[in-house]
């Protein structure tokens, strides 16, 4: 199998190691625009295989051809957000490279599963999936795993247990109206409203909710740790065609009430990208943040459609 990253920053290349150093693929070629720059981080990769032993090739380029053949492709080509931004701010910038990218890659890889990382991820995911014209279960975004990562995190570090235990959902649009569901949460099979209060599991929540904000403030840039290894994990799913049932900005029709625009839920994952949207029940208060994230999600498409008219 062949993985593809396009954009060799921060993301990127966390992506790149991370797929590498899970030794289940060929070869993973690094692409961006910026010359030098992955094939820098490629050899510089490539020379740590002896000590993390793996066999995957890594490539760098800047040339779509070497991206022929691509099963995967993980898409982080984009501008990151700096302090006082939101994702919603890099909307216009961002759109245009989604666009340019997904249209030299789907060239030579028609059939392709395409992972989108670039922010804001649940409208570039759309841009993707209507640029590349392929169907709706090989385009999905990378949102999801990464913030119940951060939830599980939190959650790890708050109750002082392993996160191995802990299990979470999180579902909507990836932004401050994300909507952790925590009647899903549970520490080695048990629900987590069992464990911690109303008050603590809120915090907790909110935290989630301004995960990515917090790391902004913190180092003036977005994160690429965490960001990179859920890309990974999305990756792995695929490969292995495991069936991992794990949250990913899909397209719904119908799932949720939502139609028409992809949004975080739960997506079992293996070959062939999204086998199923899984579909749980929400009572009318998961469900009202549902339908506000899935708002947000609608207006940002609006705002794109409004700045390509003009
Ligand atoms: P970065 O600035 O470190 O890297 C972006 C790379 O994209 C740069 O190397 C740049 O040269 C490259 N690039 C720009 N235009 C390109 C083009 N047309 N073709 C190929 N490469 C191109 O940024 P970072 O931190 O890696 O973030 C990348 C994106 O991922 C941002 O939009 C960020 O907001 C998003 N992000 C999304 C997350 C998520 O959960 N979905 C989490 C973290 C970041
Ligand atoms: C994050 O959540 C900014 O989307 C990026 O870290």
């Amino acid at each position: 199998m062949k993985v593809t990253v396009v954009g060799a920053g921060n993301v990127g290349a966390t992506v790149a190691e991370c797929v590498a150093r899970k030794d289940m693929v060929k070869e993973v070629v690094l692409i961006d625009i910026v010359e030098g720059l992955p094939q820098g981080k490629a050899l510089d990769m490539q020379e740590s295989a002896p000590i993390h032993l793996f066999d995957t090739r890594v490539k760098g380029t800047n040339d779509y051809a070497d991206t022929a053949g691509t099963d995967i492709c993980v898409i982080t080509a984009g501008l990151p957000r700096k302090p006082g931004m939101s994702r919603d701010d890099l909307l216009a910038k961002n759109a245009s490279i989604v666009k340019s990218v997904t249209e030299q890659f789907a060239v030579g890889s028609p059939n392709a599963i395409i992972i989108i990382v670039s922010n804001p991820l649940d409208v570039m995911t759309y841009v993707s999936y209507i640029t590349s014209g392929f169907p709706s279960e090989r385009v999905m975004g990378m949102a999801g795993v990464l913030d119940t990562a951060r939830y599980r995190a939190f959650l790890s570090m708050e109750l002082g247990v392993s996160v191995k235990d802990i299990q979470a959902l999180l579902m909507g649009g990836h932004g401050d109206t994300m909507v952790p569901l925590p009647r899903y949460t549970t520490i080695g099979g048990v629900p987590v409203t069992e464990l911690l209060d109303r008050e603590r599991i809120g915090a907790i929540v909110d935290r989630t909710k301004t995960g990515g904000g917090e790391i902004v403030k913190l180092m003036g840039t977005s994160a690429w740790y965490a960001p990179g290894a859920a890309a990974a994990e999305m990756v792995e799913a695929i490969v292995k065609d495991s069936g991992r049932v794990l949250p990913a900005a899909a397209w719904l029709s119908g799932q949720y009430g939502l139609d028409g625009l992809f949004i975080g839920a739960p997506v079992r994952l293996g070959a062939g990208g999204i086998q199923e949207v899984v579909e749980v029940e929400l009572t009318a208060d998961e469900k009202a943040l549902l339908d506000e994230s899935a708002q947000h999600v609608r207006a940002n498409l609006a705002s794109l459609e409004r700045l390509q008219r003009a």
